[in-house]
């Protein structure tokens, strides 16, 4: 930056930028630098949850439960990043490093160069770091840690705390990318990864339901990169294999539609992802009927309930409802309204939805829908996967390049008429 010599006006208000202490006009900033250095392992549905690959001298949590693979998707991602040039050390303050190498043994990475140590104190670690100059330090797990200046138990918030810390800022300071592993723990008993969180520039959830055999990876923070990217594996006796095709794993499991199914065109983070919704509506035997939901969120089944019962006119009190993402993923969009009315609807009234129908929109209080975003990449992918109709708001940008049926929709209650017969 320095030596760029046409840049006189800058190198002016450097100098007096000195004087004034550190601050920088905005304007006087070189928009031209260089964006920061990644390296990308290889793993595709890891690297692009990271932004496109792991950045220099940066620092990632990975939260998730207990057992849910989070040692196995680092070893692996240890593996990947020490094979394409990274000098990667991977510390286990869990496992012994005879076991860690047996773990590699099994996911066949034997052969990868990554170096392993099993500690957790502290300042070993930070004297390995310092001897070893990796470019890349995995900490599995931060919960394990402790430094000999805190004086409580490895764990504790004030623990777990001062060990995130330390490690991220000597590890800044070295220009090393560090990688914290932090279990989520029942609230109150130790400290969760939730501490660490305003301390690293990305934050990495991994998640799945138990039954399942698929795991994924989610960013909710990210410093350089789109947060709510999602990447998907699949567990298998060998580690984690990517899924390069999640839409298609997320309906495998579906035959010919049945009432109460609804699959929704929605987006994950840069890329768009198919996912049926399931509905049962029964007469409850209770004084308060249940509502019960898996992948989405309790509340704002409640707004649907409370829409479709007062701006439509059909009421849900006395019904059970029951409300699932098959598959495990967790979905938030607002655009997925419109298919758990779907499947709210199509569940009540025993009917299912018109086949090979997609639906996705944005459900306003009033009974309105509004369009959802990148309605053409929703559109791509759900005929990529041999959908023929999207059902959805009118006044969404789609193109008839798309080859789909557009069935579009003012409102709720003409959703309701068209899909179910006058409601
Ligand atoms: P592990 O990576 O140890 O979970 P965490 O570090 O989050 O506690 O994985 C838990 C168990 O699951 C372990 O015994 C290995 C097994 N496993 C597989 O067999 N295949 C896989 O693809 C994964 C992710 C885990
Ligand atoms: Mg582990």
């Amino acid at each position: 930056m320095s030596e760029d010599a046409g840049l006189s006006a800058q190198a002016g208000s450097k100098s007096l930028g000195k004087k004034r202490g550190n601050a920088i006009v905005l304007t006087d900033l070189n928009t031209e630098e260089a964006p920061p250095p990644r390296t990308y392992c290889g793993i595709a549905e890891l690297d692009r949850v990271l932004g496109g690959g792991m950045v220099a001298a940066s620092a990632t949590l990975v939260g998730g439960d207990p057992g849910i693979g989070k040692s196995t998707l680092l070893l692996q991602a240890a593996a990947a990043f020490a094979r394409s040039g990274v000098k990667t050390i991977y510390v286990s303050g869990e496992e012994a490093t005879a076991q860690v190498r047996l773990r590699a043994q099994r996911l066949e990475l034997g052969d990868a160069p990554v170096q392993l140590a099993a500690a957790t104190n502290l300042r070993d670690i930070l004297t390995t770091l310092e001897t070893e100059k990796p470019g890349l330090a995995i900490i599995d797990s931060i919960q394990t840690m402790w430094s000999d200046q805190v004086d409580s138990a490895p764990g504790s918030v004030s623990q777990v705390r001062a060990a995130a810390h330390e490690l991220t800022a000597f590890a800044k300071r070295r220009g090393i990318s560090v990688v914290l592993v932090g279990h989520v723990t029942k609230e109150g008993q130790i400290a969760g990864p939730r501490v660490v969180e305003h301390m690293v520039d990305t934050v990495l959830y991994f998640e799945g339901e138990r039954g399942h055999q698929f795991r994924i990876l989610r960013s909710v923070k990210n410093r350089f990169g789109a947060a709510d990217e999602i990447g998907v594996f699949e567990m298998t006796g060998r580690g984690l294999q990517e899924v390069t095709n999640p839409s298609a794993l997320f309906l495998s499991e579906r035959g010919t539609p049945q009432p109460g199914s609804a699959v929704f065109a929605g987006i994950e983070g840069t890329r768009p992802v198919l996912v049926e919704f399931q509905a049962l509506v029964a007469p409850t035997p209770h004084s308060q009927p249940r509502r019960s939901v898996v992948g989405w969120d309790g509340s704002r089944l409640a707004m649907i309930l409370a829409v479709l019962e007062s701006r439509c006119g059909i009421p849900f009190a006395g019904l059970d409802v029951y409300l699932n993402v098959a598959g495990g993923l967790k979905v938030t969009e607002p655009a997925a309204d419109l298919a758990v009315a779907a499947a709210l609807l199509s569940a009540r009234e025993d009917s299912a939805l018109p086949e090979a129908a997609v639906v996705f929109g944005e459900i306003s209080l009033s009974g309105g829908l509004r369009p959802a975003p990148q309605t053409e990449n929703r559109l791509k992918e759900a005929q990529k996967l041999g959908f023929t109709t999207a059902i959805a708001p009118s006044g969404g940008k789609a193109r008839a390049s798309s080859g789909m049926t557009m069935s579009q929709m003012p409102d709720l209650t003409s959703f309701v008429g068209e899909i179910f017969g006058a409601g």
